[in-house]
């Protein structure tokens, strides 16, 4: 019989043909500041011990995570019934959107702020409602309320801190959006450890109220993709139906459980990276015609007059800094986090001479 030739292109869905793949950038040559990450090794023994034990990599992991579960309610005060692991945190916002989105659905969101709630809206069909922050900087709840009331918008996302400017939100503000718009409050936490703010306590008084948790950036496991979700029971359970049924390896489930057995060695690494931080944004704030934003997290939000060119004067002397083009309010900025101390000394010369250029 005759092959046909199918035109593979015409059976894809109209809305996976206006995607245009991620890029990531892999550059293991250059100091990476471009993905705040934790650029320390893990706590000495840490991965002796992960790697001297048994693993039966042959056989599938326990798909509901239930020692992992047992660790991280000891970690956060939430019952195990209240938590849900992923592939990553970014696995856990398309598993909210797959639950509480979808076609005629609407998220709200606060730009700038992370880029991956908008990848996930498109790819669930979820229609994305724009509330940009104050200045670039402060929330608007007036407006997020206000876009809340439509029937259509059913999550609400709060990056706190909000990556990529470093702002922390005050709480009152996300309660508030929290009991006066009803809907699912998603308040992504992924650089809570440095901030030392959280609204988990107040999980128990919301079940509207989710809070996303990550390993990749305290606790140093960017590569090994853990996150979680932490919520009421009940909403949890609704977020599960959608959770395939293996999404956390083997490895990934034990190196989590083994590091919050390693929390005080965690704590002097956040403290340190707390400091590092301090000491490039002071650095920064001395460079004339730079403008450097406050910041409550591992990283800092920068401008400086051509960015473009700044970025590529960083590359040639080996740094990868984040450029993250125009920003609503803000402009066009640079993000950088900060590296381990030796790095960051070496940044603050290059920043010297790039100004002096
Ligand atoms: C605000 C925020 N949320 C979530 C993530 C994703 O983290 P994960 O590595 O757990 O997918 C990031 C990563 O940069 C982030 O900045």
């Amino acid at each position: 019989m005759e092959t046909k030739l199918s035109n593979v292109e015409g059976f894809v869905r109209p809305e996976v043909r206006k995607l245009v793949p991620y890029q990531t950038k892999h550059m293991p040559e250059c100091i990476k500041l471009d993905a705040n990450e934790n650029p320390f090794p893990w706590p000495a023994g840490m991965r002796e011990a992960l790697f001297s034990q048994e693993l039966a990599f042959n056989r599938y992991p326990d798909g509901m995570g239930t020692e992992l579960k047992t660790c991280i309610a000891k970690y956060t005060g939430i019952s195990s019934e209240g938590i849900l692991i992923g592939n990553g945190s970014d696995e856990l916002i398309q598993l909210i959107l797959l639950t509480f989105g979808g076609l005629g659905k609407s998220m709200i969101i606060h730009p700038p702020t992370f880029g991956m709630y908008q990848i996930y809206a498109r790819l669930t069909e979820t229609t994305v409602v724009e509330v940009p922050l104050l200045n670039g900087l402060d929330l608007d709840t007036e407006q997020m309320l206000k876009a809340a009331q439509v029937p259509e918008a059913h999550v609400c996302i709060v990056c706190n801190p909000n990556n990529p400017t470093g702002s922390l939100f005050p709480r009152e503000e996300i309660l508030r959006l929290v009991r006066e718009s009803g809907k699912i409050v998603v308040v992504d936490e992924a650089y809570a450890e440095f901030a030392e703010e959280t609204l988990i306590p107040e999980i128990e008084n919301y079940p509207n109220l989710v809070i996303l948790r990550t390993f990749s950036k305290a606790f140093g496991m960017a590569g090994l993709r853990l996150g979680y979700l932490l919520g009421q029971p009940q909403t949890i359970a609704l977020i599960n139906r959608v959770r395939p049924p293996f999404n956390v390896n083997l490895f990934s489930q034990k190196a989590g459980i083994l590091s919050l057995d390693y929390l005080s060695e965690y704590q002097g690494q956040i403290e340190q990276i707390k400091a590092e931080t301090k000491k490039l944004q002071t650095a920064l704030k001395l460079v004339p015609d730079l403008t450097v934003y406050p910041t409550r997290a591992n990283f800092i939000l920068f401008k400086p007059n051509d960015p473009d060119r700044w970025a590529s004067e960083f590359l040639k002397r080996g740094f990868l800094v984040r450029n993250m083009g125009m920003l609503p309010s803000l402009g066009k900025c640079l993000r950088i986090s900060a590296g381990l101390p030796e790095e960051n000394e070496r940044f603050i010369r290059a920043v010297r001479e790039i100004s002096a250029l």
